[in-house]
């Protein structure tokens, strides 16, 4: 039985595979045999799988998807659209086929990749000649690993998910406003960010390079050899500290966050390894720990340069002012506070209007700014966060602002999936971006990325 242990925990989804390594069809007809033994409602077994080893075929599906480009096979997996609806018993039902498929390939010494992103599964239903009565749940890529993920990534633990007899907990929000969020809610959900490990949380390179140029421009300069002192309040996830710390040698960082995870996770991120602080405090003096690294409290008077990068828009609105004031208590007179938050008066907001409209998900998880992954966000005008910040007491002394429309890159990556008018919009559109953004005056005011720097006067 131990063996069955061994199979459960040491599948993973495997992203990259080796398409030189052809996969035998008796190991595939293995894998098959133990999809047909997984349930389905009422024993209906209103399933067919298609398996997709043509290269010419599988070149037409990875058309679609990038996701359906990297494996020599490819399994679409459909159920009969108008059987067992009720509860989408069908779908759960190919999905215990799925799963089954996944540990038998481990078990067989493959990789699997579960897709759904499939970009048309009405597309992929006709390429591979199944009729519309099949609907196409989703596709399993099967292949020899080139790369398997060296850790597991983490789990919610059974203790935090699972309840006898009675739910003894408290559903994080799929609102999308901030509104609906509060303190302990950010802290679960960005507790379960970090879990997932930085694949899903990596900085897009335009929204990257915006960073590191605004940084660049309006940080304090350092005298030679001195060390200034950073806080970065409330982190994303830590990876933004990460990049900013290989840049600017100069700068010493502590990271403040309300959650013991983020703190761990960005912490040692850094260049030099950060101080954490959890904040805000009190809140956060429950998850201070005798002995553990991180000390709940308020930092006063004793920093050079504070920043929090697209934080206001995921507060809750009561906390914003808290963030400013904290970061003008925290800083030394003279001290710089350096923010940066997504523009409600830029391209977001038809971009979102879009998302919403169109068939793609539509969860908090998805929210594109900087994206994926933000949770709740509610993009802010410039005024807005000069007025907040006037408020705390700042003094607004530089601004830089990017992104006029989006950049080539950003059109590329969001019409990834995508054929026809907005893959032949991408260049053009790209090409009036780089000329739009050479007027400083829209891109203050229409810039979908601000960037302010405000001083705490002496
Ligand atoms: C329904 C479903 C859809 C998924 N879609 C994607 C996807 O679009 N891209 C991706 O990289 N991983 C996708 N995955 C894989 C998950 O990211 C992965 O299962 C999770 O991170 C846990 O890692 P592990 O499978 O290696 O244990 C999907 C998994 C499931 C069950």
């Amino acid at each position: 039985m131990s063996e069955f242990w061994d199979v459960l925990y040491g599948r993973r989804s495997i992203r990259k595979f080796d398409k030189s390594k052809p996969v035998p069809r008796e190991l595939i007809e293995k894998i098959l045999d133990a999809a047909i033994w997984a349930p389905s409602s009422c024993n209906y077994q209103m399933w067919d799988f298609v398996v997709v080893d043509d290269p010419a075929l599988n070149e037409k599906l990875g058309k679609l998807s990038t996701q359906m480009a990297n494996a020599p096979v490819n399994i679409v997996v459909s159920y009969g659209r108008d059987y067992s609806e009720e509860a989408w018993a069908n779908i759960q039902s190919a999905s215990a086929a799925i799963e089954n498929m996944s540990l038998a390939a481990h078990a067989l010494g493959l990789g699997s990749f579960w897709i759904t992103q499939t970009g048309n599964p009405e597309t992929v239903r006709e390429l591979v000649g199944l009729p519309f009565e099949r609907m196409v749940v989703a596709v399993l890529a099967i292949g020899y690993p080139a790369v398997v993920p060296k850790r597991a990534p983490k789990r919610r633990p059974a203790s935090e998910v699972a309840h006898w007899n009675h739910y003894a907990g408290r559903p994080v929000p799929s609102s999308r406003a901030p509104k609906d969020w509060d303190l302990d809610l950010l802290r679960i959900y960005q507790r379960a960010r970090v879990r997932n490990g930085n694949r899903h949380n990596k900085p897009k390179e335009w929204e990257r390079d915006a960073v590191l140029a605004a940084f660049g421009q309006l940080r304090p300069p350092a005298s030679p050899g001195a060390v200034l002192e950073a806080l970065d309040l409330l982190p994303t996830h830590g990876l933004y500290t990460e990049i900013l710390s290989a840049h600017h040698r100069d700068l010493r960082w502590t990271i403040a966050d309300l959650s013991p995870e983020v703190l761990e996770f960005s912490t040692v991120r850094t260049a030099e390894a950060a101080r954490g602080i959890l904040w805000p405090f009190p809140e956060a003096q429950r998850f201070a720990q005798e002995g553990a690294p991180f000390p709940a409290r308020e930092p006063v008077a004793e920093f050079d340069l504070a920043m929090a990068l697209f934080r206001l828009e995921n507060l809750p609105p009561d906390l914003r002012p808290r963030l400013l004031q904290t970061a003008f208590r925290a800083l030394k007179p003279g001290g710089v506070l350096i923010l940066g938050s997504v523009n409600s008066r830029s391209y977001q907001g038809t971009m979102e209007a879009v998302r919403l409209r169109g068939r793609g998900p539509k969860g908090v998880e998805y929210i594109l700014a900087p994206d994926p992954s933000i949770g709740p966000f509610e993009p802010l005008a410039p005024d807005q966060v000069m007025e907040e910040a006037r408020k705390a007491g700042f003094v607004s002394t530089a601004s830089a602002a990017f992104h006029v429309l989006p950049p080539a890159a950003e059109i590329e990556w969001r019409t990834r999936n995508r054929r026809g008018l907005a893959r032949a919009l991408a260049r053009p559109l790209g090409g009036a971006a780089s000329l739009l953004d050479r007027w400083g005056w829209l891109r203050r005011s229409r810039g979908r990325l601000q960037f302010f720097r405000f001083e705490k006067p002496r």
